[in-house]
């Protein structure tokens, strides 16, 4: 793999041990994906926050790349364990939520910002049409690559944090415009809301097996349907690219050499929701997988009509959202109405089991997929209209 002298320089360790360690991953991933050279980015995204997922090994780790480690891009961060300024009223033990500070402090000294949030574009870190980025975090990434049009692979943590260092990433896959070519045409019915678009996007993650698709027929779509559509997709296919045709950046690039076509009926949502349904009584209500727009928030806001919620209702978003929504006295109107505005976490990446919750409702196949298939919990789909009405119940 070819390497300027600067890129050389890191790997000898001129510049430094976690520039060294970073080059070194980066290295051995262009060779085993047959990368000609690096190719420089505008920003990263890092995932591997929660100290569920690092343990004690990954807080180590982090502590000795951050004793020389500065970041080269624009670099944000993924949800925590939890929200870093109410952790106590979600009932985290002073314990994990030391190792969860100390991760935190290491991610800044690295000059990492703690966006602490899965919709980055949403909180700063919002690239352009063609821009190389290194995003972890699968329903980033493929919010960037489709939504956006920006080229990321679907990095991992240490990946991810590695280009972050050097502000580099091997070229190779989605960096390369011929790989962001469809190969698969899905012909979808009518979708009303989010909930469909998220409902397609679990249906057609599993009949991708590995192809970028391009979603026919969709009449129109907005941001927090394709941030659902994108999410389902990459959990259950992990897809990093799609097309919605005559809406995204890219639905004209020429398709793949075979293109194969599949229908998806309504009747397919209906069983994907019913597959996806334990008929459970929900400990926790939950919105914003990923983290909740502002849109989102006023749309909880508007179904509410001033009524109170009755049972555990989190909405999860990034602080920078939630400072938006303060601003705009929305923030206080659904806390006042008992909904939780948590930030920084999920429900997914926090340890609910030991606060109790067995069993969740979402909006988001996101959501209900891992918390079932990661967190073993029991899960209900629905609509935001239902989960509302449950709420108040
Ligand atoms: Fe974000 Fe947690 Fe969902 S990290 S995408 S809200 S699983």
């Amino acid at each position: 793999m070819y390497l300027t002298r600067e890129e050389e320089k890191m790997l000898k360790g001129e510049m430094g041990y976690a520039k060294q360690v970073a080059m070194e991953i980066l290295l051995a991933l262009g060779e085993i994906y047959g990368a000609e050279k690096m190719v420089l980015i505008k920003s990263a995204q890092i995932s591997g926050v929660s100290y569920m997922n690092l343990g004690e090994a990954g807080v180590e780790w982090l502590e000795e790349l951050s004793t020389d480690g500065k970041v080269e891009v624009y670099t944000t961060l993924n949800p925590a364990g939890m929200d870093i300024e109410r952790w106590r009223e979600m009932s985290i033990s002073r314990e994990f939520a030391e190792k969860q500070i100390r991760i935190t402090n290491a991610y800044t000294k690295m000059g990492i910002h703690l966006t602490l949030t899965c919709t980055p574009y949403l909180a700063g870190n919002k690239p352009s049409l063609g821009d190389h980025i290194a995003w972890a975090e699968s329903s980033a990434v493929v919010y960037a690559n489709s939504v956006i049009g920006a080229r990321t692979n679907r990095e991992g943590g240490p990946s991810a944090l590695a280009s972050a260092l050097t502000g580099r990433t091997p070229y190779y896959g989605l960096h390369i415009t011929e790989n962001r070519a469809y190969s698969l045409r899905i012909n979808v019915p009518n979708l009303r809301d989010e909930y469909d678009f998220a409902l397609l996007g679990y249906i057609s993650g599993k009949l991708c097996k590995g192809r970028i698709p391009m979603f026919s027929r969709v009449e129109s779509a907005n941001q927090v349907e394709l941030k659902a559509l994108g999410a389902a997709l990459a959990s259950t296919g992990g897809i990093a690219m799609f097309h919605v045709e005559g809406l995204t950046p890219e639905y004209m690039l020429p398709p793949q050499d075979r293109v194969e076509e599949i229908d998806i009926e309504e009747g397919d949502l209906k069983n994907a929701a019913e597959e996806l349904n334990d008929n459970v009584e929900p400990d926790l209500i939950f919105i914003g997988c990923p983290h909740a727009s502002l849109e989102e928030l006023i749309m909880v806001m508007q179904r509410l009509r001033d009524r109170i919620v009755k049972k555990e209702m989190w909405i999860c978003v990034s602080r920078s959202i939630k400072g938006l929504a303060e601003e705009l006295g929305i923030y206080q109107k659904l806390e006042r109405l008992g909904v939780k505005i948590v930030c920084d976490t999920c429900p997914i990446v926090a340890p609910i089991s030991s606060l109790g919750v067995k069993s969740i409702a979402t909006n988001s196949a996101k959501g209900v997929w891992y918390s079932r298939n990661l967190n073993k919990v029991k899960v209900k789909i629905a609509r935001l209209t239902d989960l509302i009405e449950e709420a108040v119940r």
